[in-house]
C-alpha cells in the first residue's frame, strides 16, 4: 500500500465516519476528517485520534471547494474520498415539509456531487482515485417515514454506477457501501419500540458496529482493489440481501 495517499472522510468525526477515519489512519493513510456542526465532538476527536478536522458544509458547493483546497494545501492532493456525511429528518409524507426534504437531499446526495466534482479533475490528472459513497439499506428497500432519506440514498447508488463508468478509464474506482442499522446516534434516535422491531429483523441478531462498515471502506480503497468498481457492498447483518 502507498502510505502517502490522502483520504478525506466527510462527516468523519462521529459515528460511522469516525470509525472510517480511524481505520484509514491505522492503515497508514493521511486522513482529513470533515464535519459541519459539532465543534466539541470534532475537538475531542482530534485529541483522541490525531486526525485533523476541516469544518465545512458538504451541502454547499463553494464551501466544499474551499475545504478541499485547505486539505490539499495541508496534506496534499486527495486520492481517496469517502462520502459519508448524512442526516435524517424522518417523518411520514403527509407530515413532511419542504425543509425536511431539501435538507436530506442536499446533505446526503447533493454532497456527493459537490465533493466528487471538486476532486475529480485532480484524480483524472493523476490517473488514480478511490471514491466510496455511503448509501443505506433504506435506499435499497425503502423505509416507512423516510421518503427523503430513501430517495437520497437510492440516488447515491445510481450516482455511484454512473460515475464508476466515467472513472474506469482513468483508474478511478467508485463504489458504494450500503450499511444496515448501525449503533450510532442516528439509529439510537429511532423511537425505541420501532428500533426493537427493526433489530428483531436482523438475522445476525445485533445492530452493526461502525467498525463493521469501516472494514468495507478499507477493502474498497486499497490500491489493488482496482478491478472493483460500480459495486455496492451491503453490510447489514443479513437484514436485506440485495
Ligand atoms: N410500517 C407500517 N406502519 C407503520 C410503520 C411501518 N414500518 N411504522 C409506523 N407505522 C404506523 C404506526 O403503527 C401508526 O399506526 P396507527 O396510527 O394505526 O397506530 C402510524 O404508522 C403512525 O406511526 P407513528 O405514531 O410512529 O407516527 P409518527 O408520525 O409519530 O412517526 C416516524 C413516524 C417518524 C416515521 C417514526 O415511526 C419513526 O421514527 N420511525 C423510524 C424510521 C426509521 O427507521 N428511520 C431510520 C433512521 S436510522 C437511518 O436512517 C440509518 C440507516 O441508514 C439505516
Amino acid at each position: 500500500m502507498t502510505t502517502s495517499r490522502v483520504a478525506v472522510v466527510t462527516g468523519g468525526t462521529r459515528g460511522i465516519g469516525k470509525a472510517i477515519s480511524v481505520a484509514l489512519k491505522a492503515a497508514g493513510y493521511r486522513v482529513a476528517a470533515n464535519y459541519c456542526g459539532n465543534d466539541e465532538a470534532a475537538q475531542e476527536f482530534t485529541k483522541e485520534t490525531g486526525v485533523p478536522t476541516y469544518k465545512f458544509d458538504v451541502a454547499d458547493y463553494a464551501a466544499c471547494k474551499k475545504g478541499v483546497a485547505a486539505i490539499t494545501h495541508d496534506l496534499g492532493p486527495v486520492d481517496i474520498l469517502v462520502n459519508n456525511a448524512g442526516i435524517t429528518r424522518d417523518g411520514t409524507m403527509h407530515k413532511m415539509d419542504c425543509d425536511q426534504w431539501n435538507a436530506v437531499i442536499n446533505t446526503n446526495l447533493g454532497s456527493c456531487f459537490n465533493m466528487c466534482r471538486t476532486v475529480i479533475d485532480g484524480m483524472r490528472d493523476r490517473a488514480f482515485g478511490r471514491i466510496v459513497n455511503v448509501g443505506s439499506i433504506n435506499g435499497q428497500m425503502g423505509q416507512y417515514g423516510q421518503v427523503n432519506y430513501a430517495a437520497a440514498k437510492s440516488g447515491i447508488h445510481g450516482f455511484t454506477k454512473a460515475l464508476a463508468q466515467e472513472g474506469a478509464g482513468k483508474h478511478i474506482t467508485v463504489n458504494a457501501i450500503a450499511p444496515g442499522y448501525v449503533d450510532t446516534d442516528m439509529v439510537r434516535s429511532v423511537p425505541p419500540p420501532v428500533l426493537e422491531k427493526i433489530i428483531a429483523r436482523i438475522p445476525v441478531g445485533r445492530l452493526g458496529r461502525a467498525e463493521d462498515i469501516a472494514r468495507g471502506v478499507l477493502f474498497l480503497v486499497a490500491d489493488d482493489a482496482d478491478f472493483i468498481t460500480g459495486a455496492t457492498l451491503s453490510i447489514n447483518g443479513g437484514q436485506h440481501m440485495y
